[in-house]
């Protein structure tokens, strides 16, 4: 039995050592160790050997299949070697390669940096929350009755669990005041979705920044100087701004800002950019009382919503909401 593992074994060796091609080393391998291969065979052999010789023929058996192994492992990585090598013999590794277009940055993105570095360096931090919200965040806290046309299903996409995608923004003006005791001045850009038919000037998930600030003393002054600085650092200071009053349940009073459009080409018109107004005693009410704090007594403060894919058309003067979410390189590439 011992003369015979080692037959085989070294008959094995040589073969693994003859094998020109990856093929040929597999049917080695099958030929030697496979269900009927020539070791699997001598093994089988093993239970005619006496009880007191079967460590010593085990171990050979072990050793035999361990050295056949490690051979056909070895054999293997040269051979891979040797195909590769051949398969790049011809390669001219000096041309040069094939260049990739350079990507750049989407028009919301770059329109949301340079909103924010502006609004940072008025002083306003980033704050962020949830897309998925409850109901309270989104609504309640923010003063909008059960009954409010925002909160229907046809305006708000909920999920069973009565969650739902935030509409707005707004969300974390509340999340903030929870945690956080005044002064308040913060930024949000994010994402909201409302179940809007997509048509030039909508689409049903689109992106805002969320402004908030509160403290003691502020007043609608603090709020036009604010959001007028904003808009002429970011368009030019000879930009047209109007504020029309306006409705919302979480500020009073309230506007809606609008830019003039001159767009190359084009009648001059306004386009409603942002919602703002002074905060809602009501909104202080209702987080102090969901916190069980009294940070906001005594406090004002105003907050704004501005449409980032608005900022943009005014911007590049973009005509067509749609041309921001259909990804064509033709238009994106004129960004770069
Ligand atoms: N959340 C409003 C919207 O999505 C925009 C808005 C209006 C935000 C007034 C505000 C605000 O913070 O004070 O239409």
């Amino acid at each position: 039995m011992k003369e015979q593992i080692v037959r085989v074994q070294d008959a094995a060796l040589g073969q693994i050592a003859a094998a020109k091609c990856i093929k040929d080393l597999e049917s080695a391998r099958v030929a030697i160790l496979g269900k009927n291969g020539a070791l699997t065979q001598v093994q089988q052999g093993m239970r005619n050997v006496p009880k007191e010789d079967k460590p010593a023929v085990g171990s050979l058996l072990n050793a035999a299949r361990c050295a056949i192994s490690a051979a056909l492992e070895t054999r293997t990585r040269e051979l891979q070697e040797q195909a590769d090598r051949a398969a790049i013999a011809n390669v001219d590794i000096t041309l040069p390669g094939a260049s990739l277009p350079p990507g750049g940055l989407h028009p919301i993105s770059l329109v949301r940096e340079e909103a924010v570095r502006i609004l940072r360096r008025m002083g306003f931090t980033l704050a962020d929350g949830p897309e998925i919200e409850d109901e309270w965040h989104c609504f309640d806290a923010l003063n909008t009755p059960a009954d409010h046309p925002a909160r229907n299903e046809k305006d708000t996409f909920y999920f069973d669990s009565g969650k739902l995608l935030r509409t707005q923004t707004s969300t974390v003006q509340a999340r903030v005041m929870e945690k956080q005791a005044p002064p308040v001045r913060i930024i949000c850009p994010g994402s909201a979705f409302r179940r809007d038919a997509i048509d030039a000037t909508h689409l049903s998930a689109f992106n805002q920044i969320e402004g908030l600030y509160v403290d003691r003393m502020v007043s609608v002054g603090d709020l036009k100087g604010t959001l007028e600085y904003f808009l002429k650092a970011l368009f030019g200071d000879n930009t047209a701004v109007r504020f029309r009053p306006h409705f919302f349940p979480f500020t009073e009073p309230s506007f809606e800002i609008d830019v003039l459009l001159q767009a190359t080409g084009q009648e001059p018109r306004w386009i409603e950019i942002a919602g703002c107004g002074m905060v809602n005693p009501a909104v202080f009410e209702n987080i102090d009382c969901k916190s069980g704090k009294d940070f906001y007594q005594g406090c004002t403060g105003f907050a704004f919503g501005i449409g980032l894919e608005r900022l943009a058309m005014i911007r590049w003067g973009i005509r067509d909401i749609r041309l921001l979410i259909e990804n064509d390189v033709r238009f994106l590439a004129q960004f770069q």
